[in-house]
């Protein structure tokens, strides 16, 4: 039984995608890493078993939630399964948060996404540790989330990587949002930066305009944005870079989504271009676990933190009880004589 205020070493839970990140993680901080199987019946409905032992561990969940309505309700399932299991709490650990964009209402009827995710994370998990969020109109995940949450940066691996791999670099951010990520990484490897503006007109609609970078030419440019989603703010960055007389950017992202054909179509355009492992994609090149592994090692210090807004574990009912020793879910009751 452990000691009142200590937690357990967290037993590392990859979701279907998730297991490299989730094994350099387990490595990261010399943890265990459990198993979870899942698969999908016939009718497309999801089926999880965890299959290490939780009870009394303190479980991390990974899952990446980009494209996340693909993979969400496995990670509800495996989360409820791992407490009513008996973990001690049950961590998310999603490189990339979704649903972070549309956080209010721009046009009549439209959904607050951002609220309700929050509000089904916020409901299923006892903390989420993630990476650069997308905040925009929020100047901390703690307005949308009641959970626990710790938000990293990856801004210092990006211009540790851009110090080692360019010379002479020029700093780009595609937007006056970026400001803050270019300024940073500017700063920490001393080079010069600039913010180009954008006017986005729809989801692949966006024009960005270049302000005169004659005074850094020779340079090489480096664009760096915290996500690449439709890629369309940096393939209209790269595209006009050539026309002021610099060579093709290298591009370092965080959350290199890249939908559609967006990363073939950036790709002639640029000399290079890397993202975090926030979302597993060719271009990956930084790795995230050790960014993430410190703060899952200080929430084992401690639950004193720990604030449970989700109900209550249920008591067994009848159901549940003979549960294991009847028949398997995916199976036939017996009680249909076999059938369906
Ligand atoms: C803007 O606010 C962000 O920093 C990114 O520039 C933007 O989300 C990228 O989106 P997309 O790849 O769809 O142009």
């Amino acid at each position: 039984m452990p000691s009142p205020g200590h937690r357990p070493e967290p037993l590392i839970l990859a979701l279907p995608g998730n297991e490299a990140f989730a094994r350099n993680l387990a490595n990261a901080g010399a943890w265990k890493l459990g198993t979870i199987e899942t698969r999908s019946f016939p009718d497309g409905e999801s089926y999880v078993r965890i299959l290490s032992d939780v009870a009394e561990r303190s479980v991390a969940l990974v899952c990446t939630l980009a494209r996340p309505d693909e993979g969400f309700l496995r990670l509800v399932y495996a989360a409820d399964a791992a407490r009513a299991l008996g973990a001690s709490d049950v961590t998310l650990i999603a490189p990339y948060l979704a649903y972070m964009r549309q956080d209010r209402r721009f046009l009549s009827g439209e959904a607050v996404t951002s609220r309700s995710f929050a509000r089904l994370i916020s409901s299923t998990f006892d903390r989420l540790i993630t990476v650069d969020p997308h905040l925009h109109r929020y100047a901390s995940l703690s307005a949308l989330y009641t959970i626990p949450t710790i938000t990293l940066h990856a801004a210092p691996l990006l211009a540790d990587w851009i110090a080692v791999e360019v010379a002479r670099p020029l700093v780009i951010g595609p937007d006056a949002e970026s400001e803050q990520w270019v300024s940073a990484i500017a700063a920490r490897i001393g080079a010069p930066y600039a913010v180009l503006s954008k006017i986005r007109h729809g989801d692949r609609d966006v024009e960005v305009a270049l302000p005169d970078l004659s005074a850094w030419s020779g340079l090489q440019p480096v664009l760096v944005d915290d996500i690449a989603s439709s890629g369309h703010t940096l393939i209209e960055a790269a595209r006009q870079l050539p026309q002021q007389g610099f060579a093709p950017p290298d591009v370092a992202v965080v959350h290199g989504i890249f939908a559609g054909d967006s990363f073939e179509r950036l790709k002639p355009l640029c000399r290079r271009i890397v993202s975090s492992d926030a979302v597993s994609h060719a271009s990956n090149v930084i790795a995230l676990a050790p960014l993430i592994a410190p703060s899952l090692a200080a929430t084992a210090e401690s639950v004193s933190d720990l604030i449970r807004h989700r109900r209550p574990p249920e008591p067994l009912d009848d159901v549940e009880r003979a549960g294991i020793d009847s028949f398997p879910a995916s199976d036939p009751p017996s009680w249909t004589g076999g059938r369906d």
